[in-house]
């Protein structure tokens, strides 16, 4: 009887293919640490993210490979790890982030700050080092929904700030820096010169995912931002209804604009529909029906996900409380978004870079 070889398990391994990047495990270089001991085989596979929506798939494919082109094989040991990829490698603003992703809307009020939040919530629940900068230099809720607001921000040693922290989530906020119920009435270069020193100023430690919380619309911040960081790519927010879907549809377009332009992940439809608890088998569509799908035609961009109206949400909002930690009925929507978003972002960053 022959030995089993790492040769083999490769072969084995090189019908296993990743579904999202259309290549084979193998080849994109996912098998780790193989180790034979007579016939019991161990390997390690290591996804482009944490949150990857295919890790259960590719197991079991992988197992199946193994069982099917290996016929001496009597136990195999297959650990499914992750490193986040990236296209920042010679990034020159903050390089110790790998992908800084922006949420966005055009109209106000639609649940941007709830998907940042969630989406912070989600990576880092799955494993991923997460931060979140809250943008919305007028209505910073992002402080309230961590619950870390009325935090002070400590400086280190040089003077950097060190953001505030929730479940291992960084945080940084131009709330920490104004007085709650003192009105911010900043023109064009203060705003800017706020969001610098909120992006680079501050001692964010090495992250997967940066999550960038924009203000509504399409204005100075977003021009900003789009200036100073180059960003992997924009999520759109959008509830169904007609007038949320034009001025959705106007900040898709600012971000095809030269000058401003960033790669639209896709599009989270909030505010979906509405089950009441006393009454499950009816379902409401309170602000109309199918608007993302539209501009998801309109612009060729996928779907990330839709998220109903859940009180329970809104309360965890609210309270600052982190919805993947306890019972929430919202939670699966949110999971199924986080690793829909992930999953556009190892697609984006499997593609060649133009050079
Ligand atoms: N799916 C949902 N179910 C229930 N409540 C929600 C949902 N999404 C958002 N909310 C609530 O709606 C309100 C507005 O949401 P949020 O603050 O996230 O919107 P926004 O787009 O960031 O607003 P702004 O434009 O003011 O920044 C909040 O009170 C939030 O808790
Ligand atoms: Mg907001």
């Amino acid at each position: 009887m022959s030995e089993i070889t790492p040769k083999e398990i490769l072969q084995a391994l090189s019908h296993v293919d990743d579904p999202d990047l259309h290549k084979d495990i193998v080849t994109l270089g996912m098998v780790k640490d193989i180790e034979i001991d007579g016939k019991k085989v161990a390997f390690t596979v290591e996804l482009t993210t944490p949150a990857c929506p295919m890790k259960e798939m590719i197991e079991r494919a992988c197992n199946n490979a193994v069982k099917h082109f290996i016929k001496d094989v009597e136990e195999i040991k297959i650990t499914m790890s992750s490193r986040v990829t990236t296209q920042r490698d010679k990034a020159t603003v903050l390089p110790n982030v790998k992908n800084i992703i922006a949420v966005a809307s055009g109209k106000g009020g639609v649940g941007k700050s709830t998907v940042a939040a969630n989406l912070a919530y989600g990576l880092s629940h799955m494993g991923a080092k997460v931060g979140i900068l809250d943008a919305d230099i007028y209505g910073p809720s992002i402080p309230i929904m961590m619950g870390v607001k009325g935090q002070q921000i400590r400086t280190s040693p040089e003077g950097k700030m060190i953001p505030a922290e929730k479940d291992g989530i960084q945080i940084m906020s131009i709330g920490f820096m104004v007085a709650e119920n003192q009105p911010v009435v900043w023109r064009g270069p203060m705003l800017s010169s706020a969001f610098k020193q909120l992006a680079n100023d501050a001692q964010w430690g090495e992250l997967d995912y940066l999550i960038i919380d924009l203000p509504p619309g399409t204005g100075d911040i977003h021009l900003t931002v789009a200036q100073q960081i180059p960003l992997t790519g924009v999520v759109m927010v959008t509830t169904p209804q007609d007038m949320a879907i034009a001025d959705c549809r106007r900040a898709m377009s600012m971000f095809r604009t030269q000058g401003v332009s960033a790669p639209i992940l896709g599009i989270v439809e909030n505010m979906s529909w509405f089950v009441p608890a006393d009454a499950p088998d009816k379902k409401y569509f309170i602000f109309g029906k199918g608007g993302a799908d539209t501009l998801s035609k309109e612009f060729d961009v996928p779907i990330i996900g839709h998220i109903p109206i859940f009180e329970n949400l809104r309360s965890s909002a609210d309270a600052g409380v982190n919805p993947f930690g306890e019972h929430n009925p919202a939670t699966e929507h949110l999971k199924q978004i986080t690793e829909a978003l992930a999953q556009q972002v190892s697609i984006l960053n499997n593609v060649p870079q133009a050079v």
